[in-house]
């Protein structure tokens, strides 16, 4: 069985770089038009040149998906652009760590932002482009086509882990939308998923001595793990090495695809074997 992606319309935010990128680079492959959207407007650029040189369709939209006005922005340039939506990734984020009794209310605050409010908008402004257009297929051809919405959760969201309080509510706060979200919009032929992964070879994973860093506005937040922490980490799964992003992506691509036309509220954790 194919696909089924031939001519999607998809949105991957955190396009830029690792699993977002590797999603949005697989989803090109299989002939869907990709809307590119990272804070890191070089690092979307690059990906949306990659994919054109590749044979493929996409378009970027840079921009910051905790700002408010963002989601309509990216919805708005999506429907320019191609015409609709039938896929939407919540992908973009990053990690803030720090243990509870030192954790500053920003620290926290910022992993809600961009993991949990973020998606949340996202989805209300693709209300007109995904449950409306279905609810006006539904009126005039008796049923929808299939459409998706993946959300990139974390088994730090389903299983906890300590240093990421503020990153493991949220990413488990994303569970719950998916859920619910997917009660609400199954009659509109939506499906809704959550993809947890567990140690995936980024940016986020790198050790800490690489000092990878996120800079935005006057903000700049170290990335990565401590080496001893990824090295015990590693330890634990069975399969004894972290995931590729382009193994993540698979996963998020099944989820997005016709292979997956009756899941729906589900959460695939991803974390070779534990
Ligand atoms: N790498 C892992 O082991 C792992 C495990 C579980 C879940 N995740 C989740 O996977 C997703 C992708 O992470 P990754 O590992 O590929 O990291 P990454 O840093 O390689 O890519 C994330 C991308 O998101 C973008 N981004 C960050 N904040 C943004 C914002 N506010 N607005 C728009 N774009 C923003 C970054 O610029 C970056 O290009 C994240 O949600 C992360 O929490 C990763």
């Amino acid at each position: 069985m194919s696909l089924g992606l031939e001519g999607k319309i998809a949105i991957v935010t955190g396009g830029g770089r690792g699993i977002g990128w590797a999603t949005a680079e697989r989803l090109a492959a299989e002939g869907a038009r990709v809307v590119i959207s990272d804070l890191d407007a070089i690092a979307a650029a690059e990906a949306v040149a990659s994919i054109h040189s590749a044979g493929g369709s996409a378009q970027a939209v840079p921009g910051d998906v905790t700002a408010v006005d963002f989601p309509d922005q990216l919805m708005s340039a999506t429907q320019a652009s191609f015409g609709g939506l039938d896929i939407l990734i919540n992908n973009a984020g990053y990690t803030w760590d720090g243990t509870i009794h030192r954790m500053a209310d920003e620290q926290w605050q910022a992993m809600l932002e961009v993991h949990l409010t973020a998606p949340f908008r996202l989805v209300r402004a693709a209300a007109p482009l995904m449950r409306e257009a279905a609810k006006r297929e539904i009126a005039e051809q008796g049923r929808a086509r299939p459409r998706k919405i993946v959300n990139v959760s974390s088994t730090s969201g389903t299983r906890g882990n300590s240093g990421q309080a503020n990153y493991a509510a949220a990413k488990a706060g994303v569970i719950g939308l998916t859920k619910a979200l997917a009660r609400e919009w199954g009659p509109f032929n939506i499906q809704v998923n959550a993809a947890a992964f567990g140690l995936i070879d980024t940016r986020l994973t790198t050790p800490k001595e690489y000092g990878e860093r996120l800079r935005w506005g006057d903000r700049e937040i170290a990335l990565g793990i401590p080496e001893a922490m990824r090295s015990q980490a590693i330890r634990l799964i069975p399969m004894g090495r972290p995931g590729t992003p382009q193994e993540a992506a698979g996963v998020i691509v099944f989820l997005a695809s016709a292979l997956a036309d009756y899941v729906s509220g589900q959460v695939l954790e991803v974390t070779g074997g534990l």
